[in-house]
């Protein structure tokens, strides 16, 4: 039988399994130009938690509606199909739903996939799919790093995080990377490859930790979490400093918090630069073999954390927004 996650109520705050809920579906029909996908990875992506509240909708996304199967990536085989472009057997990822079963057209992000047989499929949903790319894409086109920067990135032990961790270390840069708990930058030095990680467990003035660890200045922030952090981080700036901004979770489930540290980008000439990884589908192909290349020669490492069936969707969400995961947190179907 299919099965969907719906929202089932807006969240408010922090979000909760039981904002949503797991509903039978009826079996999918298609007309011409559509196809049905079996899906296979679910891709947990913390920006969608912006668009689960009332009210919310922008230039980029419209908000999700009650009883309606919450947006995600998705990763799934082509099952049936009117659409030439799209036949059955197809590998295709695509901007669908947390369901085991959707019914696509080829639009919405939506392209096919040729996995390598030597990669894991659910790394397709993970450093060789969005997270990668958004990693890849705000590292190197528009961080413009060199080696020897001091690269900070925030929220580093999750997806992007770790993977802009481990491009930045393999260019010859000085990582740091900002975390939750004590534990976790433990992992973050000893396996993720981070030269140095701070958690707000062990060091809960940000100032501090960085006039220690970064006394010579950030030339490039990589900023996942925005807010009071990205404040913190504005006042510890190199010259000719880059800041990525390429989310904001802090903000998410909370009212936004003002950042005040603006002048430090004029005295130290810095660049701040938004990017949605979206406008930079014309370059996936090319970032994608290169990603692949980098996993076979481990010169990257794919860390994930997978949970098993369309029921566990909900709270594999609530885990990663809430730091209880680690790497990629994905939803493997059956
Ligand atoms: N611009 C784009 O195109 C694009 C594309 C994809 C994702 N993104 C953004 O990239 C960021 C990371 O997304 P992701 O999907 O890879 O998620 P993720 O980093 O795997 O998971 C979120 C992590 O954020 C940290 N976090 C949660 N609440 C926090 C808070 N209040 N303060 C500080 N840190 C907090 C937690 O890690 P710790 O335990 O380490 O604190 C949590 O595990 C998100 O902001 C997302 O919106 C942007």
């Amino acid at each position: 039988m299919p099965k969907a996650v719906v929202l089932h109520k807006h969240p408010q705050g922090s979000i909760q399994e039981s904002d949503f809920a797991v509903v039978d579906m009826p079996m999918p029909q298609i007309k011409d130009g559509f196809f049905i996908t079996h899906n296979r990875v679910i891709s947990l992506d913390a920006g969608f938690r912006a668009w689960m509240s009332a009210g919310a909708g922008d230039n980029y996304l419209q908000g999700m509606q009650l009883g309606e199967p919450v947006q995600s990536i998705v990763l799934g085989e082509v099952i049936e199909s009117a659409n030439e472009l799209y036949p059955v057997g197809t590998m295709v990822n695509a901007r669908t739903a947390w369901e085991t079963y959707s019914v696509l057209d080829g639009s919405d992000l939506c392209a096919p996939l040729q996995p390598a047989d030597d990669l894991p499929l659910a790394e397709y949903m993970a450093t060789l799919g969005p997270t990668g790319m958004t990693a890849w894409i705000g590292f190197f086109t528009i961080g413009q790093p060199k080696p020897d920067d001091v690269v900070v990135v925030s929220a580093a032990g999750g997806a992007v995080g770790t993977v802009v961790g481990q491009l930045a270390k393999h260019l010859g840069c000085r990582t740091v990377g900002l975390t939750s708990s004590a534990d976790k930058a433990q992992w973050l030095t000893d396996s993720v490859g981070f030269d140095v990680a701070i958690s707000r467990e062990a060091d809960p003035d940000l100032t501090l930790a960085l006039r220690r660890e970064v006394p010579e200045g950030i030339d490039i922030f990589f900023d996942n979490v925005g807010g009071a952090v990205l404040n913190e981080a504005m006042g510890h700036l190199a010259e000719n400093a880059r800041l990525v901004l390429c989310g904001a979770i802090s903000q998410y489930e909370a009212h936004p918090e003002a950042v005040t540290n603006c002048w430090e980008l004029v005295t130290k000439r810095a660049r701040m630069e938004g990017f949605m990884f979206s406008d930079y589908a014309h370059q996936f192909p090319e970032i994608l073999a290169e990603l692949e290349q980098r996993l076979r020669n481990e010169t990257l490492r794919g860390f994930d954390q997978q949970y098993l069936g369309i029921e566990q969707t909900a709270q594999a969400f609530c885990d990663m927004m809430h730091g209880r995961s680690r790497g990629k947190c994905l939803v493997v179907l059956e």
